[in-house]
């Protein structure tokens, strides 16, 4: 049984409401899964009905067994599933350490030690706890994202495109530290524009076109596909190959932290 499983979800907007068209997906504890495709494919919309933002029409959405199909995303996030979303996902004029006091919200229990959790595993936010939101670098906010979601201790993290905006190198280490947290058994559901290198650092992938999935399977073999290329490399073969050298495996413990590039 999936941490997460998606099975033919349909739903879109009130005006357009039929953006995502049957769309099946699963993602298992310790797994990372890439859903790509083109813009306006509905990827951030599948993510959306997944988590409750938005209400399906037909489908049905399980965490760690418990039917969420329908619910508010407060019960889906009680059940284990938390959205990361794109955009205005921090408070700029709060630190670090209050962005992480208001992950515990809706369950402000043990506020501190879950805290301390949330730094153990994203040593970097430790280092500038009393930094403020606007200070932070795209990267670090991505992070700080990460850890306000963490405080809700999900079992599923949904990202929607987390490294978009980021420096190449900012981003492979973003990605080092979502895979950090899913050796930590976090199962990991990642929308990503970065299609070829999110791949490279996934166990499998998605790929979304029009509201439906053409081609799912292991990251590897997606990556290897020309016609996949093709789409999202623009038949630009060399370049291709030199960026899809990925982070393959977990940086070791404080690794994320050592090669951020910090702030004054
Ligand atoms: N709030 C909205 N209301 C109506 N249509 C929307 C809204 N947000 C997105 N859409 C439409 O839904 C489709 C899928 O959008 P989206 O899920 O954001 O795509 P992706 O994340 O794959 O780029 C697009 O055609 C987009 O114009
Ligand atoms: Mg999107």
């Amino acid at each position: 049984m999936s941490v997460l499983a998606i099975e033919g979800l349909v739903g879109g907007y009130a005006s357009a409401d039929h953006i995502v068209k049957g769309v099946s997906m699963t993602t298992d504890a310790g797994e990372m899964v890439a859903i790509i495709g083109p813009n306006g494919a509905g990827k951030s919309t599948a993510l959306k009905l997944a988590t409750g933002l938005l209400r399906a029409s037909a489908g049905k959405v399980s965490v760690a067994g418990a039917d969420v199909t329908g619910a508010s995303p407060q019960a889906v996030l009680a059940a284990g599933l938390v959205l990361v979303p794109q955009e205005r996902n921090v408070f700029a004029a709060l630190s670090i350490e209050e962005n992480l006091a208001m992950g515990a919200y809706t369950t402000p229990k043990q506020v501190r030690q879950r805290r301390e959790a949330v730094y153990a595993r994203l040593p970097l936010l430790a280092e500038r706890r009393r930094a403020l939101g606007r200070m932070l670098s795209g990267g670090q906010r991505q992070l700080l994202a990460m850890g306000i979601a963490l405080m809700a201790e999900p079992r599923v993290l949904a990202l929607d495109e987390p490294t978009a905006g980021l420096s190449p190198k900012a981003a492979s280490e973003l990605f080092a530290s979502i895979r950090g947290l899913a050796s930590d058994g976090v199962a990991i559901i990642m929308v990503e524009q970065n299609a070829i290198e999110a791949l490279g650092v996934c166990d499998r992938g998605y790929v979304l076109v029009d509201g439906q999935v053409v081609r799912e399977g292991e990251a590897s073999a997606i990556i290897a596909d020309e016609d996949i290329r093709r789409l999202f490399l623009g038949g630009r073969k060399g370049h291709g190959q030199a960026r899809a050298a990925p982070p393959s495996k977990p940086p070791p413990a404080g690794a994320t932290a050592a090669a951020s590039p910090g702030l004054p």
